[in-house]
This record gives C-alpha cells, structure tokens and sequence, in this order.
C-alpha cells in the first residue's frame, strides 16, 4: 500500500500558506499585556480570533457553520462568533446538560451530536423544546430512539432527532475513521429509519456523519513526511466515499418520507471536501476559532494561534534549563508527543522529552536571547481547543496589546460538562 500511495503526489494539489504557530506579538509584548497578573493564565487573542472567523467564513464557503460549542467552553466567545458573521447558526453541543445550560442561556437552534441517554436529562431537554427551543438529538440504535421516545411522551412533546451516519471508510486491515455510530450499512439506517417511523414522539429531522479520519487526522506534520502522504493519500481516496455514502443515505431518508432540514458534516480540518458535496446544508467548526497546535498540523489550511495559556517560571534547576509552576494540560485522545502543550513564547522554548508537561511543575530548556526570571511567564498552546477552558475559570480577553476583558469559561460559570 505505501508504495502505491505513493505514486499520488497530493501536495501539488494542496495549496499551504506559511505556518504561524507562534502569536504574532513578541515576548516582550505578552509579558507586558500580563504584568501583575497571577499565573497561571489562560487568553485569548481577539485579534486572531477575528482573523480566524475570517478565515473560517471563507473556508466555508456561504454555508451556515454550525459552531462546535466542545471546542470553546466559553459562552461569552460562542456569543462574540455568532455575532461576528451571519454565517454562524447553531451549536453543535456535546452533552445534553451543556445544551439545556445553553438554551436556558438563551442559546437557540442546538443539535446535540451525542446520544443522551439520561432520563432526568431527557426529562429536562423535553421541557426546553416545549418552551420553544429548538434542540435536536442525536440516536444511531433503536435504544436510544424508543429511550427518547418514552420520555418524549410523558412531558407530552415531540423531540426532533438525528440520525449519526458511521463515516468510516475501510481498507484492508485498516479502519480509517472512528468507532461511534452503529450505523455503519444501508440496512442498519433502514432499520433505524423504520423504528422511528413507528414512534409518536420523535419527530426526524436531520443526519450527521462526521468524517473523522478527514477532519481530526493530521496530515502535515513536521518530521513525518511518509506518513503524511500515506494519510494525505488515504484521505483523498475516502473523500469519494464518505460523498457517496452521505448522498445514499439521505436519498434512503427522504425516500422513506422524511423531510430533512439538517445535513450535517464535517469539521475545521475538512471543510474544504466537506462544501463539496451538494446534500450537505450545512457544515461544523470548532477548533478552528482557538486554533490549538494541532490543527497547525493540516496541509489544507492554516489559522492563527488565537488561544494560550500562561505559567510562571519558578526555579531554575540549570544553566538552560528553567522549571515553570503547572502547565501539564495533556490533551485526549491516542497519547503521542503532538497531545502535549506546545512552549510558543519565549521563541525557542522546548518540553524536556523526558519529563513532557507535568502536572504540577513543567520544565523546559531555553538558550534564546531574552532574559527569564523567576516570576516570569512561559507561553503555551493547547493542543485541543476546548480542553484548555476546563483548565482555567477565566479567559483573558486581549487586544491591540492590552486586556479588554475577563469572561468566565464554563468551568468558571461552575460547569463541568464532560
Ligand atoms: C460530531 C462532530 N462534528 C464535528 C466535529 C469537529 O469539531 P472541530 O471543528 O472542533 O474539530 C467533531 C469533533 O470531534 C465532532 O465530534
């Protein structure tokens, strides 16, 4: 297969702009925004986050984008992107206690993209719909659809549902995508499909298919070159397939009688394929607005490093080598190097292999012009966008050098979702 592969020169065909992974304002400026304040601290560059909604918006191509509220955490930012581009409709939420959070908020348009199955939740989820809300829920077995479907009926409400469409793609001894919905043939959806149709209080009115192995899988990443094109190929290759399967899908649906207001597909990293297939209406974004580091990491695109945190410096065990309080904010996932936070600022900072990011104190080496002292701040970036607010209660907010705000993450609202 690699050798195959390998005859396909995808990078020609893949435009890439210049990598930024570090914030365009210096140390010094960083250091000097933050000046009295207790670290460790999380922030987010408006600036660059404007640039990425920018940028998000022309990806997107004048599809609505539904904004992935896991890969923020912060209702203030999900507020400050929908008013930013008429473009932004909808969340796509990752809990049901988040969507109810969310909706009594004053959040409207929710599609909860996996299985409830709580039944005070439910419960809770049936009242908001009955206020008026609109929240979708998601199912991909008959479980989930007669669960909902009881509930439904006791708070006397009909609750729109999706169905979770399986994306993967399989080649010989490999399954390029993820393990979620059961939903994997035709006759496993007709057979879900004829479930709801027997059902009083579940009303379908859209399908997802996230295609993972497109979306969240790097394909650029430095040092890798034969995996990248092994990726890169393997992507270009389920791009077709993916398109045919969701095509498929929704036509069995709609020959079955149903109307679908919400074909929803994709992530940041596949907006680019994901806009090219006519049945979608509309497509997901999330990560894309904080820019974690890796989503540095994609051939296809390229945002700002809008989101990071800060620790401070406390010891200093040698020479090059300076220890900072706190920082080991591991991201999920299969563990490998890219799901550690990555040093940006002082330039040149770099984790100690050995060590990686720890849970109370981080060490790293730096032999870069700039003078570190005790008390001063080492700069980061997440690796998953989202991840960073469950670690902090605060988000700074700055701007043209200086703190415009201070917003509370979820976390900080005293919310802890998943
Ligand atoms: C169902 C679903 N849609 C879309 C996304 C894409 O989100 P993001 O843009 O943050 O990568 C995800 C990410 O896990 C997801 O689970």
């Amino acid at each position: 297969m690699i050798v195959e592969t390998g005859r396909i020169d995808i990078r020609k065909s893949i435009p890439c702009e210049k990598n930024t992974v570090v914030p365009r304002l210096s140390y010094t400026n960083y250091k000097k925004i933050f000046k009295g304040k207790k670290y460790p601290l999380a922030f987010v560059n408006m600036g660059l986050l404007d640039e990425n909604i920018t940028q998000i918006v022309k990806r997107s191509k004048e599809f609505p984008i539904r904004i992935a509220s896991k890969s923020i955490r912060c209702s203030h930012i999900l507020e400050y992107i929908f008013k930013s581009d008429k473009h932004f409709r909808g969340i796509m939420s990752f809990s049901g206690t988040e969507a109810i959070f969310l909706s009594k908020k004053g959040f409207d348009d929710i599609l909860v993209a996996y299985p409830v199955i709580n039944e005070e939740e439910i419960s809770e989820l049936c009242a908001e719909i009955k206020r008026g809300k609109y929240i979708n829920l998601m199912v991909d077995k008959l479980d989930h659809i007669h669960l909902l479907s009881k509930i439904a009926k006791q708070n006397q409400v009909v609750v729109p549902i999706s169905v979770d469409i399986d994306m993967s793609v399989d080649f010989p001894g490999l399954h390029f995508g993820v393990w979620r919905s059961s939903i994997r043939k035709p006759t496993n959806l007709r057979s879900v499909l004829e479930g709801i149709k027997r059902m009083d209080y579940v009303k379908l009115e859209g399908i997802m298919g996230y295609e993972a192995q497109i979306a969240g899988v790097t394909d650029k990443v430095r040092g890798k070159w034969l995996m990248n094109n092994i990726v890169r190929s393997l992507k270009k290759f389920s791009i077709n397939k993916i398109a045919s399967k969701r095509r498929k899908s929704v036509n069995l649906i709609k020959n079955m009688g149903f109307d679908l207001r919400i074909v929803n597909g994709g992530g940041t990293g596949s907006l680019e394929s994901t806009i090219k297939e006519d049945v979608i209406t509309e497509v997901t974004v999330g990560s894309g607005f904080f820019n974690s580091h890796l989503f540095d990491n994609y051939s296809r695109f390229r945002h700002e490093p809008a989101a990071g945190f800060a620790c401070a410096i406390n010891r200093h065990p040698s020479k090059h080598i300076y220890t900072c309080s706190g920082g080991g904010y591991v991201a999920s996932g299969a563990t490998e190097p890219l799901k550690l936070p990555l040093p940006i600022l002082p330039q040149g900072a770099k984790l100690l292999k050995n060590e990686g990011a720890g849970e109370v104190q981080t060490p790293f080496t730096y032999r870069g012009k700039d003078k570190l002292n005790i008390g001063d701040p080492v700069f980061f970036r997440h690796s998953k966008a989202g991840e960073l607010c469950e670690r902090f209660n605060s988000l700074y907010l700055i701007r043209d050098g200086k703190i415009e705000d201070t917003v509370p993450t979820y976390r900080g609202e005293g919310m802890c979702f998943l």
